[in-house]
């Protein structure tokens, strides 16, 4: 283990939010902005080592000790279940875990329902918790296509804006869970290297608060 802390970042939208809170409360390293295809940044001089990858993983990597700490989304956290500290909600890429379908559309309660889904734990979960039996399809993304082709009944999925929903003509029949940015912990980390991962919580405490 080495002094650095090392960071798991989401690519993509969320990324790069927290990459600007976390420069912001004392954690720069500015060569992550240059435009490049380099996925490991070190800044010494904030004793801290960046990784992106991809949101799904984030929590593989901090689970296995490769990053200390990351920031990952609570879908990711509920559908894979990592061994890992959930120490803070960041209060931010808010969105909900739903069930959506063709709009108006009504289903035959007396068979399997068709549900397509990125998140297969987190959609039978809830199906089993009200007792209802599903024929559960797993897709890799863009889940909306399954009910407009007829292939599903519903989509479990998440749901931020809505625009995705409503531009194929589907609506939310029901809101599973809500979802926002967690900061997550290495469990050895969080024991060696607790001072350091302490301050950084405590500074991300502040800065929520001071955005609130
Ligand atoms: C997510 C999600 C929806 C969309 C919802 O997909 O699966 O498709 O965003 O956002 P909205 O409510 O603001 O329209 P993502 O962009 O991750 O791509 P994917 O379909 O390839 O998984």
């Amino acid at each position: 283990m080495d002094d650095y802390i090392s960071i798991a970042l989401p690519k993509g939208r969320l990324g790069e939010k927290v990459y600007s809170l976390f420069d912001s409360i004392g954690y720069g390293c500015p060569e992550i902005l240059e435009q490049n295809r380099r996925l490991i940044f070190t800044d010494e001089a904030n004793g801290v080592r960046y990784f992106w990858s991809k949101p799904s993983d984030v929590a593989i990597y901090v689970e296995r000790g490769a990053a200390d700490v990351g920031v990952v989304g609570r879908d990711i956290l509920l559908e894979y279940e990592p061994d890992v500290y959930e120490l803070c909600d960041l209060g931010f890429g808010k969105c909900r875990m739903c069930v959506a379908g063709l709009r108006g559309a009504r289903f035959d309660s007396g068979r399997a329902l068709r549900v397509a889904t990125k998140f297969p734990h987190i959609a039978s979960g809830y199906y089993a918790s009200r007792s209802r039996d599903i024929d559960l399809i797993k897709l890799n993304g863009s889940i909306e296509i399954a009910p407009v082709l007829g292939m599903s009944d519903v989509i479990v999925d998440i749901v931020e804006t809505g625009k995705t929903l409503r531009e194929n003509g589907l609506e939310v029949f029901e809101e599973i869970v809500p979802i926002s940015a967690r900061f997550v912990a290495n469990k050895a980390s969080f024991k060696f290297k607790n001072a350091k991962i302490e301050e950084m919580l405590s500074r991300l405490g502040s800065a929520m608060e001071v955005s609130e």
